[in-house]
């Protein structure tokens, strides 16, 4: 009975104080951003936002040609987050040194998309700390996405 109490205390303490961050602790960040309907929301909005934003949209001349090009990057795009915030997909695109080599991505061109996502999570009001977590997944990919003179091995 004493013991019992005294685990709920710890684990609101460890929560923050709140019993709903308690119950959320366990979850993966896909769970907690939403499952598949959100990271397709996140991807889809994502790639609406490359497509219509004049700092990156000439590399993607691809995607934009055709409604059928974006809705397959659109489709990889949720895949690979899907996979990398945790979810139950399976990834089988290019890895991101071989999808990104030749385009000559640039630092500011990545931080343009970073932006881009961070506006798109923004209007899908996911919160503070799952935002983070995406972009910190995010941003640990730019060194093989940008792959510069400087940054190359
Ligand atoms: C911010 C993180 C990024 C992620 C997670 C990401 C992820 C991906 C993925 C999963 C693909 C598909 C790979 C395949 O075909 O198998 C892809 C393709 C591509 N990425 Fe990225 N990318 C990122 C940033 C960028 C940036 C900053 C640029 C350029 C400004 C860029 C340009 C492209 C282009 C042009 C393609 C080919 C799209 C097409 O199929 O038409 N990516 N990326």
């Amino acid at each position: 009975m004493h013991k019992g109490i005294s685990v709920v205390f710890v684990a609101v303490l460890l929560g923050g104080g709140s019993l709903a961050q308690g119950a959320d602790a366990g979850k993966s960040l896909y769970d907690r951003l939403g499952g598949q309907p959100a990271v397709e929301a996140v991807a889809n909005g994502l790639v609406d936002r490359i497509l219509a934003d004049n700092r990156v949209n000439k590399w993607f001349a691809h995607a934009a040609a055709s409604t059928e090009n974006a809705n397959q990057y659109k489709a990889k795009l949720a895949t690979f987050i899907c996979a990398g915030v945790g979810g139950p997909c399976k990834y089988t695109g290019l890895d991101m040194v071989s999808a990104h080599k030749g385009r000559a991505v640039t630092s500011e061109a990545f931080d343009a998309v970073a932006q881009d996502l961070v506006a798109q999570l923004d209007q899908l009001k996911v919160p503070a700390k799952e935002k983070h977590e995406v972009m910190e997944i995010i941003g640990s990919l730019k060194p093989s996405i940008v792959q510069s003179a400087s940054t190359h091995k």
